[in-house]
């Protein structure tokens, strides 16, 4: 299987501009036959809205808004699925979403709950469910930018079986490509994290994209400021396996029974 992301410098505000460079790059990712592609956090709009109203003019309603359409009309001429983070509107209410998108239609919308900052001046939390869905070729979970640092949303996808997590990202902190490391061996997991470049606003993003196995390699890494797309081949299968050595299999040798908070100890 072909996954991959796109790393690259949304222009805050400007929608046309940024879903041209996208289709670009999607373009680009059809050639090397990505089967699965994963794009940044807000990735249409940029990040660092300063007013309910700049969120309101830049939201989308999920799946009917344009840009969505856009995509899911990609993904099914080019036989691809894509994960992309845009502001959602529901009602009264905004999102930091992503969607999921598959060749025969529109899969899932994915609300981050663990908003970053100055975020949550704007958005609504996500309620979940924090799921994993059968794409073509694998199974798959997503998160969004910093829900990395709450260890157990990678935690629970895995142990609901997904092989792949799916990461779009606006990162600002220097910490999270290298944790991730961590969280893709502790689950033995693939991790595809799709940041942005570029600073916005005065928020200065860090770039580095990546793809990790659930070994902990490093299958692709982009440098902190190039806008690029990165296709590499993986076996999803290699993630069933939780196998760690001759004797340890990290679901089997989990001790449940001592990870429970207690009021006694
Ligand atoms: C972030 O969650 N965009 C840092």
């Amino acid at each position: 299987m072909k996954v991959g992301y796109v790393q690259f410098k949304p222009t805050f505000g400007d929608k046309e501009r940024n879903l041209k460079r996208i289709l670009k790059f999607l373009e680009e990712a059809a050639q090397k036959e990505a089967d699965l592609l994963v794009l940044p956090e807000l990735c249409n709009t940029g990040y660092f809205f300063r007013s309910r109203s700049e969120v309101e003019a830049l939201s989308e309603k999920i799946p009917e808004g344009p840009f969505t359409r856009t995509l899911l009309s990609f993904a099914a001429e080019e036989n691809m699925c894509i994960v992309a983070g845009l502001c959602e509107k529901q009602g009264e209410q905004f999102y930091n979403s992503a969607v999921l998108l598959c060749p025969d239609g529109f899969l899932a919308v994915y609300r981050k709950p663990h908003l970053f900052d100055e975020e949550k001046l704007w958005f609504t939390r996500g309620d979940g469910p924090i799921s994993v869905y059968d794409v073509h070729k694998a199974r798959i979970g997503i998160m969004i930018c910093f829900d990395w640092i709450f260890p157990e949303v990678v935690r629970i996808l895995a142990l609901k079986g997904a092989q792949v997590v799916c990461h779009p990202s606006n990162l600002v902190l220097p910490y999270c490509q290298k944790a991730l490391l961590g969280a893709a061996v502790q689950n033995r997991i693939f991790i595809i994290t799709a940041n942005r470049t570029g600073t916005e606003r005065g928020l200065k993003f860090t770039g580095m994209s990546q793809i990790l196995s659930p070994s902990m390699k490093v299958l692709a890494r982009s440098s902190k400021t190039r806008g690029e797309v990165c296709v590499v081949d993986i076996n999803p299968a290699e993630a069933d396996s939780k196998k760690i050595t001759e004797h340890n299999d990290l679901w089997a040798d989990r001790r449940t029974d001592l990870y429970q908070l207690s009021s006694t100890s």
